[in-house]
């Protein structure tokens, strides 16, 4: 680890093994059987906020190359420059996941810059919940397009590479409203059911050399409450907000957790939800 990555500013945690010395053992130099972060290449989705940025953060300070997407890019270029200011390795391109394109050109930005990606973290989602009667059609239609249709075009913009270059790893992110829904839920719930399902049979299909890791948050103190439209569910969810979610620096550690294993340890789903939360 260099001198400039220690003096990195991170909000998140420190991961409980980061102070033990790195031992690593001759085979581990394979690219194939690699493990850790070290040297990974990462293109993360929704990373200019919340649980994407505090990952992207993470990942850059256990010496992983960044490559960020989102629709901000003002912010994704604030957040790169503040990781290459600290030592890191970042990149960015304007990222839309409703358009495959867009994250074709993230997956090429990785390749070209950087020779490879080793991880895609499809992280970007919404959660616009209010109940059915509302008839918010147009925000069942958003939370389909963006968080179910973003996650299949990561996998198609990916999968290619993945199969050529014999390694991969596909991080998801769902939710628990993956695996349980309550009123004002369904449509997010049935998009995160969604993208359990389309994870889990990626992994069946996978092989044994590509890995895919379902990331099931609970409640977490992040900005997606502002998607909200409903005001009556927004006071109610920022008042349980406020009580009891956790920080995206959590899900990080647990994204961090499922990439640094070694090849042939395919971590398939991690939830993490607030102590508090029922
Ligand atoms: N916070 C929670 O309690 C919670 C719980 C369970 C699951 N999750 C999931 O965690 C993930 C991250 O959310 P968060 O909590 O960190 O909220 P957040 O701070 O609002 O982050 C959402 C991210 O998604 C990006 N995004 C939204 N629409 C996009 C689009 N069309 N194209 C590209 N990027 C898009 C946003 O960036 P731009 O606006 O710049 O595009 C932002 O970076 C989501 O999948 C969410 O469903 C969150």
């Amino acid at each position: 680890m260099s001198e400039s990555r220690l003096t990195f500013d991170f909000t998140a945690q420190p991961i409980a093994t980061k102070s033990l010395p790195l031992v690593r053992s001759p085979e581990l130099k394979d690219e194939n059987s690699m493990s850790g972060t070290e040297g990974k290449v990462v293109a993360i989705t929704g990373a200019s906020s919340g649980i994407g940025e505090a990952t992207a953060l993470l990942l850059a300070g256990r010496g992983a190359k960044v490559v960020l997407g989102a629709r901000r890019s003002d912010r994704l270029e604030a957040l790169a420059n503040r990781i290459a200011g600290a030592g890191g390795e970042a990149a960015y391109a304007c990222t839309d996941v409703r358009r495959r394109d867009d994250l074709s050109n993230l997956v090429k930005l990785a390749c070209e810059r950087y020779g490879k990606l080793d991880v895609l973290v499809s992280n970007a989602g919404i959660g616009p919940i209010s109940p059915l009667d509302d008839l918010r059609v147009s925000e069942w239609e958003d939370m389909i397009d963006i968080n179910i249709k973003g996650v299949l075009y990561g996998i198609a913009a990916a999968l290619p590479g993945f199969r050529k270059q014999g390694f991969g790893h596909f991080v998801n992110t769902a939710s628990t409203a993956g695996l349980i829904t309550r009123p004002t839920m369904s449509v997010c719930s049935g998009t995160k059911f969604a993208v359990r399902a389309i994870s889990e049979g990626l992994r069946q299909e996978a092989g044994d050399k590509l890995r895919v890791t379902i990331i099931s948050p609970g409640f977490v103190q992040t900005d997606f409450l502002e998607a909200v439209t409903n005001l009556e569910v927004r006071t109610q969810l920022a008042a349980s907000r406020d009580k009891f979610a956790i920080s995206p620096d959590a899900i990080a550690r647990a994204i961090v957790y499922a990439i640094e294993q070694p090849a042939d340890v395919d971590v398939g789903e991690i939830v993490i939800r607030p102590t508090a939360q029922g």
